[in-house]
C-alpha cells in the first residue's frame, strides 16, 4: 500500500519498535480513533494497550460493548518519541492510511477519541485547518456527517479514555455520549 510507504517515510516510523495498526473486528459499525501509541502500543504493536486502553476496556463494558463490536486505531500510526504531540507534517503523512482503514471498514458512526482526532475530522482532514477547530469540551456526544476524500460518516466526538483517569466526573458523559452513539446505528439499521 503507497501510503505505508509514505508513513514510513517520517521519522517517527524509522524509531519506532512497532507500526500499531489498530484491533478489534473490521466488520464492525463502530471505529474508535485515538491520536497514537504509547510506550506499551509501541512494544506490543497494538493500540490502546496500557493504561488508558484498560481504561476504555472499562468504559465500553459499562455500555455492553467490547471488541467484537469495535475497530480501534489511532491518528498516528507510529510512537512519537517521548509521547509529545504529532507535528502538522506526521498528521498529513500518517493519515492517508487511516482513510484506507475507513474506506475498508465502513463504519456507520466514527468516534474521535479527544482533541487531536476531533479536530482532525472536524477540518475534513485538512491538517492545516485543525488549529480553528473547537475542542473536545464543546463537542463531545454532537453528531455531524463527515466527508472526507469522497467517504461519508456520522462523526460522534467523544472524551479521550487517558482523559478520564484523571477526571471521573467525565464517566457520566462519556456513557450519555456513548447512548447516541448507540442511538445513531439503532436508526442508520433501519435503513
Ligand atoms: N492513546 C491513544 O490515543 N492511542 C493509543 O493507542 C494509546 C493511548
Amino acid at each position: 500500500m503507497d501510503v505505508i510507504k509514505l508513513a514510513k517515510n517520517t521519522e517517527i516510523c524509522k524509531n519506532c519498535k512497532n507500526i500499531v495498526i489498530g484491533k478489534g473486528n473490521l466488520n464492525a459499525d463502530i471505529l474508535f480513533v485515538g491520536e497514537g501509541p504509547g510506550r506499551n502500543e509501541d512494544e506490543q504493536g497494538l493500540p490502546f494497550v496500557g493504561a488508558a486502553g484498560k481504561n476504555l476496556d472499562k468504559l465500553l463494558a459499562k455500555v455492553g460493548l467490547n471488541l467484537e463490536d469495535i475497530y480501534v486505531t489511532n491518528i498516528l500510526k507510529c510512537r512519537p518519541p517521548e509521547n509529545r504531540d504529532p507535528s502538522p507534517e506526521e498528521i498529513k503523512a500518517h493519515t492517508p492510511w487511516l482513510i484506507e482503514q475507513i474506506r475498508e471498514i465502513k463504519p456507520k458512526v466514527v468516534c474521535s477519541l479527544g482533541n487531536y482526532a476531533t479536530k482532525f475530522f472536524l477540518a475534513q482532514g485538512n491538517v492545516d485547518e485543525m488549529d480553528k477547530q473547537p475542542g473536545i469540551t464543546r463537542v463531545h456526544g454532537k453528531s455531524r456527517m463527515i466527508s472526507l476524500d469522497g467517504v461519508e460518516f456520522n462523526l460522534i466526538p467523544l472524551f479521550h479514555p487517558a482523559a478520564i483517569i484523571y477526571n471521573q466526573k467525565l464517566i457520566p458523559l462519556w456513557e450519555e455520549d456513548m447512548g447516541i452513539v448507540k442511538k445513531e446505528i439503532a436508526q442508520k439499521k433501519l435503513f
